[in-house]
């Protein structure tokens, strides 16, 4: 069984192909920069690299407001080249927030075998380069539009964990997977996790406009910087103020806390 790993350079992707590949599984990591290149934005990538695969982890494509033309596109090769399961990494935000997103969650669902990862916010975003984690490098500060409301953030690691026992198992997978941490977080919480982890930082509570404001001065394409301050109107709304057993129900261990994860990182 050949796996197909998409958005193998990043976040979740790179975490999935290493943990595949420490259980024997027979992987192909793709993105716009590896040997064989898979691109969303080029139709003709797609053959190459669903080619001879069983199973697929999908990332959708990043920035893209409505991705679903390429991801119908994709969806259509994978079938057509004998791609029974696709994992999906989505989102937990709703389909107001994000027709485009909800659009290749259906997509996904017509698929022979499916699963719909809904993690919510990653705890790497303070730390890699997310433009929080850029704002707490540079200014000590986390500028968001969520106020006081709290997520469940999740480690990109849990992520991978459950996404892999997706992958390899036989048994019927279909199902949305909304996958947080052990405890809901404000940003005011997680300022003073960072602070005590000896890297100082504080909330800075803003409108959405001025959000998204914030987000188009950093390079983010103006279309979809609106689409996240829809979201985190959202969040502010309690939306995510919510924990799930899905990492202890999936992979049989409990997911890391905020405190546990930065406090095993160097940076
Ligand atoms: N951050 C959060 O808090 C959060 C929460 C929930 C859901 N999500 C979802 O997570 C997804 C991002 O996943 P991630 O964090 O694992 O990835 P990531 O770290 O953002 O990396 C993106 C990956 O996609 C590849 N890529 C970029 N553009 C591409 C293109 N045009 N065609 C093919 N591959 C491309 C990149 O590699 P190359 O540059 O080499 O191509 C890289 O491997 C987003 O869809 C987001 O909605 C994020």
């Amino acid at each position: 069984m050949t796996i197909l790993v998409t958005g193998a350079t990043g976040t979740t992707g790179s975490r999935v192909a290493a943990k595949l590949r420490a259980r024997g599984a027979d992987v192909r990591a793709v993105s716009r920069s590896t040997a064989v290149p898979f691109d969303w934005h080029d139709a003709g990538t797609y053959g190459p690299v669903v080619a001879g695969v069983d199973r697929v982890y999908l990332v959708a494509p990043v920035g893209v407001a409505d991705p679903s033309p390429q991801f119908d596109r994709f969806l259509a090769d994978a079938v057509a080249a004998g791609v029974r399961r696709v994992v999906l990494l989505s989102s937990d935000v709703t389909p107001e927030s994000t027709p485009g997103l909800d659009l290749i969650r259906h997509a996904v669902r017509r698929m022979p075998e499916w699963a719909v990862l809904r993690p919510s916010w990653f705890m790497q975003n303070v730390v890699n380069e997310h433009w929080l984690a850029v704002g707490i490098r540079e200014r000590q500060e986390m500028i968001t539009a969520t106020g006081d409301a709290r997520l469940g953030f999740v480690d990109a690691d849990d992520i991978a964990a459950v996404a892999v026992e997706l992958l390899l198992t036989d048994e019927p997978v279909a199902d949305d997977y909304v996958l947080t941490g052990p405890e809901a977080l404000s940003y005011a919480d997680l300022a003073a996790l960072l602070t005590e982890s000896g890297r100082p930082a504080r909330h800075v509570p803003v409108t959405v406009d001025q959000y998204v404001a914030h987000l188009t001065a950093q390079g983010v394409p103006p279309e979809f910087a609106t689409g996240l301050g829809e979201v985190e109107l959202q969040v502010r709304g309690g939306f995510e103020d919510r924990v799930t057993d899905t990492v202890e129900r999936v992979t049989g261990r409990p997911p890391r806390s905020y405190r546990e994860f930065l406090a095993c990182r160097q940076d």
